[in-house]
């Protein structure tokens, strides 16, 4: 069935590609303030649970995490960025890596009761984000703690919207160091679009507003 497979093999092939490279977008010397806010406000919120985190890429954020959780089972689609990612200096036994499409969520061990996705959310059509909302929210305990990190547009900052589809999704042009150039499904939700996603397994929703960022912070009925 069409829907319990990855919709997405285009982005995954973007960021197996991208993989070294992937971490110079954490770089942007105007956002600096921002992203040393958000390296401690993230493993804050998830201090001492056992957290799923959704495409992990090359495990940047998991680092962090890790210092504060009971542990992290992070995933990803791409072995090109798992790979990475084991190479983080993280202590023995604070997390572990597993290949697992964020679609499907397929494998994810029980017993989780948080949940971060860093820039996973924008890559979602609006019209599959229930889907994806709901999903996550089988795979954690009843009253579970998520984080959603993704980005706000910022002019100047971010890559253009090259563009827009029917149902509103929005688009870029990605160019990697090869020279090759990928559109990519970027969206940036409003406020009302996030609480609207969320309400329905959601107990409480917090959005964390930066210039540059915004972070979701919600909680399972
Ligand atoms: C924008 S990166 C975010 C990486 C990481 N969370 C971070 O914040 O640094 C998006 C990630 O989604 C992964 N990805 C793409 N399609 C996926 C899928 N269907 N399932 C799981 N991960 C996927 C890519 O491999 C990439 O690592």
């Amino acid at each position: 069935m069409a829907d319990l497979k990855s919709t997405t093999p285009h982005l995954e092939r973007y960021y197996a590609k991208r993989a070294s490279e992937y971490e110079q977008i954490y770089d942007k010397p105007e956002r600096q303030n921002e992203l040393e806010w958000l390296r401690r406000r993230v493993p804050e919120i998830l201090r001492g649970r056992t957290v799923l985190e959704v495409a992990c890429g090359t495990g940047y954020w998991t680092q962090f995490i890790a210092r504060e959780a009971a542990h992290v089972h992070a995933c990803d689609i791409n072995d090109a960025v798992l790979e990475i990612a084991r190479e983080k200096p993280i202590a023995a036994g604070r997390a572990s890596f597993f290949k697992a499409d964020a679609v499907t969520l397929e494998g994810v061990p029980p017993g989780c009761d948080a949940a971060f996705a860093g820039f996973w959310w924008s890559h979602v059509k609006k019209s599959d984000i229930a889907r994806f909302v709901e999903r996550l929210a089988r795979r954690l305990a009843p009253g579970a703690l998520v984080g959603i990190l993704d980005n706000r547009f910022a002019e100047g900052s971010s890559t253009a919207i090259s563009r827009r589809d029917a149902e509103g999704n929005t688009y870029q042009m990605r160019r990697l160091a090869s020279g090759e150039e990928y559109e990519v499904l970027k969206n940036f939700p409003t406020a009302e679009e996030l609480a609207d996603a969320v309400r329905p397994i959601a107990r409480e929703a917090h959005l964390e507003t930066l210039n540059y960022y915004w972070l979701l912070v919600f909680r399972l009925r």
